[in-house]
């Protein structure tokens, strides 16, 4: 294969300097692409619409600049465009290859400078088929024209984001923590079938009875096996959510972790309801620190007992009635345009844990407040309800790849993250190094105390972390086993190096 493709790179090469085609770019990648008829597909720099694409990443830090964005229309377009890029060989120049449906992905997961961003924004449709009962959602929509679609034209809706802006493929190759996750299990539980671009160009179907391994592999396996150009969803009945925010003051931190850490136990036979909280600090407010708390009841039902704890918490706003997921996923969407770095950990349902978490968070800051000032940044950090049953609900729907049914015990996904408003990328790096070493104090403590939990949820994970890895080893050497068969050669280990690779499991934190 590295032979007969460093040929074809040599070949290939001399072609196009001798067919001298006045639509050459002079980058190989680019050039590929339109040597294979998809030049039309193409945003180059010099394109009308390349800036405007630019700022459609979601963190700022994650807005690089590649030499053509290439715009696939279809599955048969990406199929061609993979091809063609593979034809152009490993090593033929210092370039890389990118892929991005949504573009909320951590900077550098989904964009590339020296290369080729395949950009998947053009294949946003979204279906349902009343006869297979399945919702068809190409990787390039957002959660909130998916939601609006559904919702509208065939009154149902699908297990997907919170956050309307989040496009479709990074979260259910990731997992996917949805309103509907205790009942439905992750987003990625729900797929009941994935069309996927091999490396090769073919195009197969991965489902409980066709390639059944790479479906698996799919659930959380992220970009190590191909292109996901369809996924196929089991639908979820429709009904206007019961569905509401609380915000309190930091004075009642210890009985919102109190309330959070009941809630979680009590979940498991409360499966409609869902609740997670963030302690959201930002100098321009007043007061700086609050404590917001979501809570959603996805069958409707306004008077459920769930949020007893939490809703005897004196308050400073609140609301909760009837909405649509549709409107849900509108109006809650968190703003573009910051530098952001975010980390991830996962913890016992242990109320001293959390209490620690609060602290360090609080410390990281006031540190911060110094070090960038006040105004130039905000930080958020969530506290949201892992049970245990979880895994079982994956595992009755074929599993996945994400090890939860190895929980020991019910669980508390922690993230921490900052926003860098004003200010530089070395603020930015600087906000990475205190957060990256808070969660590693953190990890160890919870070690220290058996309160540490294995997953690291990957998408949510920092770039240094290794959420493949926490998925525990026999799950990593069946997705091995599984990119073995699918990509012999390892295409998308070396040409595609964002995200989370197979090649690199083995984080530091
Ligand atoms: C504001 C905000 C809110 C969020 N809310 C939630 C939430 O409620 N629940 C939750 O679970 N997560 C949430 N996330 C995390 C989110 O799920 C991940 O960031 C996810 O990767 C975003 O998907 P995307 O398609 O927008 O990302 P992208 O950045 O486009 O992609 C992310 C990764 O997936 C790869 N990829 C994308 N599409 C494909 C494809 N079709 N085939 C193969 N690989 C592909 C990319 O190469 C990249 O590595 C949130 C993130 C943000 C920033
Ligand atoms: C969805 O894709 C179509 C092309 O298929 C494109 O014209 C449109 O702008 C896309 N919508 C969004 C919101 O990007
Ligand atoms: C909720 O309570 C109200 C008022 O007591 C009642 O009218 C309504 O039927 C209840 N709804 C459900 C879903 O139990
Ligand atoms: C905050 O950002 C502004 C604008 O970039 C910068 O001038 C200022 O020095 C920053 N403050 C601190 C304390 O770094």
């Amino acid at each position: 294969m590295f032979h007969n493709s460093a040929s074809l790179i040599v070949s290939l090469g001399l072609a196009s300097i001798l067919s001298t085609s006045a639509k050459e770019v002079g980058y190989p990648p680019c050039d590929a692409l339109i040597d294979a008829g998809l030049g039309n597909r193409l945003l180059l720099a010099t394109s009308a619409a390349y800036e405007g694409r630019v700022k459609s990443w979601w963190s700022a830090n994650a807005r690089l600049r590649p030499w053509c964005f290439f715009q696939p229309l279809n599955t048969e377009e990406v199929s061609k465009g993979v091809k063609a890029l593979a034809a152009s060989g490993f090593g033929a120049g210092d370039w890389h290859i990118a892929v991005r449906s949504g573009g909320h992905g951590p900077a550098g997961s989904n964009n590339i400078a020296n290369g080729v961003t395949i950009d998947l924004g053009m294949m946003n449709s979204s279906s349902y088929d009343s006869e297979t009962k399945l919702a068809s959602v190409e990787p390039g929509a957002r959660w909130a024209d998916v939601y609006r679609n559904l919702l509208y034209k065939h009154r149902i809706t699908v297990t997907g984001g919170r956050d309307g802006d989040v496009g479709v493929g990074g979260f259910l190759l990731g997992g996917g923590n949805s309103y509907f996750t205790g009942r439905n299990g992750f987003g990625c539980d729900t797929v009941v079938n994935f069309e996927v671009v091999l490396a090769d160009g073919e195009v197969v179907n991965a489902n409980s009875k066709e390639n059944s391994d790479l479906w698996k592999a799919l659930k959380g396996g992220a970009l190590n096996f191909g292109i996901v150009t369809r996924f196929d969803l089991e639908p979820t009945p429709v009904v206007d959510l019961a569905f509401g925010e609380r915000i309190v003051t930091t004075d009642h931190t210890d009985e919102v972790i109190d309330a959070i850490v009941e809630f979680t136990d009590a979940s498991e036979t409360r499966r409609a309801d869902s609740m997670f909280a963030a302690i959201v600090h930002d100098a321009s407010t007043s007061p700086a620190a609050i404590i917001l708390i979501i809570k959603a009841n996805s069958e409707g039902n306004l008077n459920t007992t769930s949020f007893d704890k939490i809703n005897n918490i004196p308050t400073v706003s609140q609301d909760w009635r009837h909405k649509s997921i549709a409107d849900i996923g509108n109006e809650n969407q968190l703003e573009p345009g910051t530098r952001n770095v975010g980390v991830t950990l996962t913890f016992q349902n242990d109320k001293s844990i959390l209490r620690q978490c609060a602290s360090y968070y609080e410390q990281l800051v006031s540190i911060l407040s110094d070090k960038v000032g006040a105004n130039n940044f905000t930080a958020q950090m969530f506290f949201q309800p892992l049970p245990k049953f979880l895994g079982e609900i994956g595992k009755s729907k074929g599993g996945n790849v994400m090890g939860l049914d190895r929980m020991i015990s019910n669980g508390i996904l922690w993230t921490a993250g900052v926003s860098i408003k004003s200010g530089d990328d070395a603020a930015l790096e600087l906000a990475r190094a205190e957060l990256t070493a808070m969660a590693a104090e953190l990890k160890a403590i919870a070690k220290k105390d058996g309160k540490l939990q294995d997953l690291v949820y990957l998408n949510y994970a920092e770039g240094q972390q290794d959420p493949l890895g926490s998925y525990g080893k026999e799950n990593v050497d069946f997705l091995r086993k599984v990119a073995q068969r699918y990509d012999p050669d390892e295409w998308w280990q070396r040409r595609v190096p964002g995200g989370f690779k197979l090649s690199r499991v083995g984080g530091n934190l």
